[in-house]
């Protein structure tokens, strides 16, 4: 798209692999709720802006599991020929079918889940496959084994960790290191409301060589303009499929995001573009979440924008003290 800067590229820890300072995900509206031409714009839009890393889940829908098949249909008729230059993620650890082997950590959730994943993207491999959860009742090394195992199939190039706390980690990646399979990268929520990485996690993914990634860094939509006039229709807080952003999580934040949203002013940016820059001077990359093409490409250029000055981030701090 003409106007949007060039993508950066960042050094996923102690590993060969560079990642999109911008990733996309396809958690929320690239389901079989969303006609197949809008998801196939934002995928060939998000790739056009230099976007190549799509991260998905297994149960990514409504109904789960759509998600990665709309993502293959799309992947299958306009970006195969790409496969090279694209970096596709997958995750199990939520419930996903029914009885004991559908959810959860087990060796057999997993592989089973990665199997089914490939099958519906249609794909040979994934480029990293991810414990999407960790799981209190399995030992660590049957989950980091069967990482491992889709690493030694063929299945997946690299494995992930996500939603581990720091101790948890730690744990987890001592044992990849064990098994021989490093592990590249750690999926967290963070954002400029939900700052629970700070205190240790981004700590022990340094002194491990961990590549770190946000999730929900626009905190689901609520760190943008979406919310400034009201309540829009469409939108993820008034979308029934979406439990996790309803009405009475946005209105308590307006405040905090009107006083935001002057200080992007004042830096020649919107929110979202601040918001998303303020993420990657912690993380190596973020992935966004989009409901249009527009959206994508007003993220985007949150890279023409990516520093602050120590009095900006002092005013940031004095309005998030305020939450
Ligand atoms: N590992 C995990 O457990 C986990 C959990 C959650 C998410 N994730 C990953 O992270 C990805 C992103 O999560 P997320 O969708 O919550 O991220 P997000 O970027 O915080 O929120 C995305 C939403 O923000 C709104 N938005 C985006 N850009 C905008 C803009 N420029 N202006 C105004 N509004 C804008 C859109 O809302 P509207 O839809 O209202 O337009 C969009 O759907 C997911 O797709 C998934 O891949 C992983």
């Amino acid at each position: 798209m003409s106007g949007t800067p060039a993508m950066q590229f960042r050094r996923c820890g102690r590993s060969g692999i560079d990642l999109p300072a911008i990733s996309l995900g396809l958690w929320h509206n690239f389901g079989d709720n969303r006609p197949l031409a809008d998801i196939r714009a934002m995928l060939t839009g998000a790739f056009d802006m230099g976007i190549v890393h799509f991260d998905l889940a297994n149960n990514y829908g409504p109904p789960p599991g759509s998600a990665e098949r709309n993502f293959g249909q799309v992947f299958a008729s306009s970006l195969a020929a790409h496969r090279d230059e694209i970096l596709i993620s997958t995750k199990a650890g939520y419930k996903m079918w029914a009885g004991p082997y559908g959810d959860w950590g087990s060796r057999k959730n997993l592989l089973a889940s990665l199997d089914q994943s490939l099958r519906r993207m249609g794909l040979e491999y994934v480029d990293i496959f991810y414990s999407h959860r960790p799981d209190p009742n399995t030992p660590i090394e049957e989950t980091m084994s069967a990482l491992d195992t889709a690493v030694r199939q063929g299945k997946a190039l690299y494995v992930g960790l996500s939603n581990y706390s720091a101790t948890q980690t730690r744990e987890a990646v001592a044992v990849l290191r064990k098994l021989g399979t490093p592990c590249l990268i750690h999926q967290a929520r963070y954002s400029m409301f939900e700052r629970g990485i700070e205190a240790e996690l981004v700590g022990v993914l340094a002194e491990e060589g961990v590549g770190s990634i946000a999730f929900s860094p626009l905190a689901q939509g609520v760190l943008t303009d979406r919310y400034l006039n009201g309540l829009p229709a469409g939108s993820r807080a008034m979308d029934a499929d979406s439990p996790f952003l309803t009405p009475d999580k946005v209105e308590p934040r307006l405040e905090q995001v009107r006083l935001l949203h002057a200080i992007a002013q004042e830096r020649g940016q919107d929110l979202a573009q601040m918001a998303l820059a303020w993420v990657l001077r912690t993380t190596t990359s973020l992935i966004i979440g989009a409901s249009s093409t527009r959206q994508i490409a007003d993220n985007v250029a949150a890279l023409g924008g990516l520093g602050f000055t120590a009095e900006e981030l002092g005013r940031i701090e004095a309005v998030l003290g305020q939450g």
